[in-house]
């Protein structure tokens, strides 16, 4: 079982960027944590990805399809611009979930949209780092469930 996970633009800045809303961990930090919470998880492989150019994005997800079991994303602002990102998520099928560090649902109105949660089964906002560890043990339960 493998999970790929994408992280959007600015998430390599995490620990610099913004920490009283990101907090001070680093991308290093969210890399570990998703590989240590994959492990746990069942997943036998665990990929972390980023980028800070769309169709970079678009490209990592097409790429899960026959490599991949499922994704995990956080599309940081392109989640409340791409129809991209939508289209590539539905395009390839992969049950994926969408992870948010802040609780955006509380931030601005621009980021009360969510395209690419339109393709997803479940979006976890709000609780840091650690959400990345709580998609991933969704997207497992989900993935042997299937079976
Ligand atoms: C974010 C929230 C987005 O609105 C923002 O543009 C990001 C990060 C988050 O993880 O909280 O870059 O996706």
């Amino acid at each position: 079982m493998k999970a790929l996970v994408i992280n959007g633009p600015n998430l390599n800045m995490l620990g610099q960027r913004e920490p009283d809303i990101y907090g001070r961990r680093t991308y290093d930090d969210l890399v570990q944590i998703c590989q240590d919470a994959g492990r746990r998880a069942g997943f036998d492989e665990v990929e972390v990805f980023q980028s800070n150019h769309e169709g970079a994005l678009v490209d990592a997800i097409q790429g899960a399809w026959g490599t991949a079991d499922g994704i995990v994303i956080n599309p940081a602002a392109y989640t409340h611009t791409s129809v991209a990102i939508l289209d590539a998520l539905k395009a390839v099928g992969l049950p994926a979930i969408e992870v948010h560090i802040s609780a955006v649902e509380q931030r601005e109105d621009f980021r009360q949209i969510s395209y690419a949660r339109m393709a997803c089964m479940a979006t976890i906002t709000g609780e840091g780092l650690d959400g990345y560890a709580h998609a991933l043990e969704l997207l497992a339960t989900h993935l042997k469930d299937a079976k």
